[in-house]
């Protein structure tokens, strides 16, 4: 009876987190590495360059940016159980994952973010990632900004990728 009701807890628990990503920006689906290897390629990342994924779920595509020869990692995310399970895939070297509501985050500097999200939360980071350095790029999987041009666009393997100069976002 006990473990029943221990199993139980870590089920609501566990429903419960993944819950929460659906309500507030996206659920969790993850970005195939060699995908965001191919795409970070098409994007032009720098050796070098640091890179943010806003709700990065179990961290692939940070791992694939840290193939790709990036060098300082930050990622945002919601759900405990991922937050968890991209710092230990992540574990070593300039990396940082935050436990947080990116929406209530103060984004730090960096070369590139990334984001996978519902198309109402991209438009709703719209403002503050507006506020970064002017250099900063944003790439977007799948959905993109309402009502703005990206610089450019491409597809791998099926998937469209949006690209932004943060000044456009103003
Ligand atoms: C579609 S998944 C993308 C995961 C990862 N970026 C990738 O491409 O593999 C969206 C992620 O955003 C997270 N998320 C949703 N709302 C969030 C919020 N308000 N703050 C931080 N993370 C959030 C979800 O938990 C989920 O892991």
């Amino acid at each position: 009876m006990f473990l029943l009701v221990i199993i139980l807890m870590l089920l609501s628990l566990v429903i419960g987190s993944f819950g929460v990503s659906i309500l507030f920006g996206a659920p969790f689906v993850a970005t195939k590495q060699k995908m965001m290897e191919k795409a970070f390629v098409k994007a032009g990342l720098k050796e070098g360059q640091s890179v943010t994924d806003i709700g990065c779920g179990d961290g692939s595509v940070l791992l694939a940016a840290r193939k790709s020869g990036a060098g300082k990692l930050v990622g945002y995310e919601i759900n405990p159980i991922l937050a968890y399970i991209a710092r230990f895939r992540l574990r070593g070297g300039n990396v940082t994952i935050s436990r947080e509501n990116m929406f209530n985050s103060s984004l730090e500097k960096t070369d590139v973010i990334f984001m996978y999200l519902f198309p109402k939360a991209v438009d709703r980071l719209r403002a503050p990632l507006s506020k970064l350095p002017q250099t900063t790029r944003v790439i977007s999987r799948g959905f993109p900004f309402t009502g703005v041009i990206p610089m450019r666009s491409f597809k791998v393997d099926g998937s469209t990728f949006y690209i932004y100069h943060v000044k456009d976002l103003a």
